[in-house]
């Protein structure tokens, strides 16, 4: 948002107002004096009048390990939800860039920061998403072939992106994905007719998560983890 836009919202001056105080250079951004009334800021810039602090939001980011049996989601009646897994100060304004399901483990993601989230969840992106995948069947000789041609999903009507099967064992392989489709993987799994009884995330573009951290447990991401997005 343009300053003199967010200075109206934020005092109620008028524009002209607004451009006069602009001019007089008694508007600073992130601790430096604006003059031009197009400056664009975000929601995470430091945007001060005077001596009066408008605006100092923190951008936030944590990588959660997340146990089995508590949901994705930042409130809901019956189950524990990942949220609920922060210290209580930290929940505030945080949403999950990517959920997984009710059983599923691994690497989730939470942040304040919807640009950043939309980066790694959109599909139009292509952020791999690395899972390891437990079958109650051998997993058959055409997966990685199927996959790798990507399945129809009817109900988006789409066609899901040439994904990368590595086969572990007879029932376990190491599967990316390029979207973060509702269900993917056992979808695409359930297309071969195959059942997934065990889903871990291991990593989110350049996120891998933490071997340090156990079930339930969860950390600032580091810088270098921020800007792998
Ligand atoms: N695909 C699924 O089917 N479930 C998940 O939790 C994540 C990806």
């Amino acid at each position: 948002m343009r300053i003199d836009r967010f200075l109206q919202i934020n005092t109620l001056y008028s524009r002209q107002t607004v451009r006069r105080l602009i001019a007089e250079q008694r508007v600073r951004v992130d601790s430096v004096t604006v003059s031009d009334p197009r400056y664009e800021i975000t929601e995470f810039c430091r945007v001060e009048l005077d001596a009066q602090l408008l605006q100092s939001t923190q951008a936030r980011y944590y990588m959660l390990h997340k146990p089995p049996g508590v949901v994705s989601a930042t409130e809901h009646a019956e189950h524990t939800t990942v949220l609920d897994l922060l210290a209580p100060p930290l929940r505030e304004g945080l949403h999950i860039a990517g959920r997984l399901d009710l059983k599923t483990t691994g690497l989730l993601l939470l942040t304040n920061d919807g640009k950043w989230s939309r980066r790694i969840t959109q599909p139009e992106e292509k952020v791999p998403k690395v899972y390891r995948v437990q079958t109650k069947d051998p997993v058959a000789p055409e997966t990685a072939a199927v996959f790798a041609r990507g399945i129809y999903f009817g109900y988006e009507n789409i066609t899901t992106s040439p994904a990368q099967l590595q086969l572990l064992d007879s029932h376990t392989a190491r599967l990316t994905i390029y979207e973060g489709r509702y269900h993917q993987v056992k979808r695409m799994f359930g297309h071969l007719e195959n059942e997934v009884v065990g889903l871990h995330r291991e990593r989110m573009g350049g996120i891998v998560l933490d071997p340090g951290l156990q079930p339930g447990e969860y950390r600032p991401l580091s810088l270098a983890e921020i800007h792998a997005f």
